[in-house]
């Protein structure tokens, strides 16, 4: 008992009863020794055992108060709760509006039977230019101002390769769609950047199979999809050297309906993809026979697409992570993240 303090934890009161009065304690086995002695000695030995049990147990509960007290005292003394506080908010993540509206595209695509196949970023010019019918001295080869990275490797311009790479690596009928990033040497401005997204599709089967008004279809399909439901689609006739006939895509403005506005400049027209029948040569750079194979392509710019969609008009708005404009989309559909 002399071993307990003043200071003695709830532990260490707990550990001298049990050792004093437990079930095997040392004062309970005294007593239980009781029985052996004579009445006389029993009696005066069963009164001292009795005092000490005693003294022990008052002791023990004097510590015991004393460590709630201590322990009220310092609860009371410690700065008061407000319930009535707001609480700490916890913001959370959220997906980047590009990522929602790009996730929200590959589904319509894969929900037409597409598939999704990324390429790399890092091409090289047979990739990027040759096997796509553009001459080493085109035109088009300059008008598409490249990042090259030494080594004939280059920073790829257009998701396009990725038609390349995949009908190179596999046999028709093929429906696949390539979402990537591209780099062009382009000042960042309200219309344009460095580095964007783009989504290529294409479609390839037996010749007659996939014509240009299955592209139409597919495109039609997708656009109002994406952009509800009343929105028109026009073909104009354009140039690639990776598609011929070559088209360029408008839907009708999303603002006006076609009336003729000021985001489409009176047209009721606004330019969203590019398009066309695969070129022969194309097929022939990847090993198909053009006279068995026909397909089309179409190439798109994720974030034009994203600026209509949400009625943004500064494409640099995406990239400048301000938390209160990213903040502003819902982030519906993205189940599949
Ligand atoms: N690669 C073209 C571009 O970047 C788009 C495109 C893709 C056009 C496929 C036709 C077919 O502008």
């Amino acid at each position: 008992m002399a071993r307990l303090s003043e200071r003695a934890t709830a532990g260490e009161i707990e550990e001298v009863r049990v050792r004093t009065l437990g079930r095997s304690g040392e004062l309970t086995l005294l007593m239980r020794q009781l029985g052996g002695l004579a009445p006389e000695e029993r009696r005066d030995a069963g009164r001292l055992l009795n005092e000490i049990k005693q003294q022990i147990e008052a002791r023990l509960a004097e510590l015991k108060i004393r460590l709630q007290q201590e322990a009220l005292r310092r609860a009371v003394a410690e700065p008061p709760i407000d319930p009535t506080l707001p609480g700490l908010g916890i913001r959370r993540g959220r997906f980047h509006p590009l990522t929602v509206v790009l996730e929200q595209a590959l589904d319509i695509f894969e929900s037409m039977g597409f598939e999704v196949a990324e390429t790399q970023d890092i091409e090289d010019d047979f990739h990027n230019f040759s096997a796509l019918n553009f001459p080493p001295d085109h035109p088009a080869r300059e008008m598409q101002d490249t990042f090259f990275l030494g080594g004939g490797l280059l920073l790829r311009t257009h998701t396009s390769n990725g038609q390349v790479r995949v009908m190179e690596s596999r046999q028709p009928p093929l429906a696949v769609v390539c979402p990537g990033n591209c780099y062009r040497r382009d000042e960042l401005s309200v219309r344009a950047s460095p580095m964007f997204g783009q989504i290529e599709g294409f479609m390839v089967d037996r010749v007659g199979a996939v014509t240009l008004a299955d592209l139409k279809g597919v495109l039609g399909e997708f656009l109002r999809a994406f952009f509800g439901p009343r929105t028109n689609l026009r073909f104009r006739a354009s140039f690639f050297p990776f598609t011929e006939p070559s088209v360029e895509v408008d839907i009708s403005c999303l603002l006006c309906a076609g009336a003729g506005c000021r985001v489409c400049k009176q047209s009721g027209w606004t330019e969203i993809l590019g398009a066309g029948m695969i070129h022969h040569n194309v097929f022939r750079a990847v090993g198909y026979d053009p006279a068995r194979w026909q397909g089309f392509a179409f190439g798109m710019g994720v974030e034009r697409i994203a600026l209509l969609k949400l009625g943004v008009d500064d494409l640099r708005l995406f990239f400048e992570n301000d938390a209160r404009f990213l903040g502003q989309f819902p982030a519906a559909g993205l189940e599949r993240v």
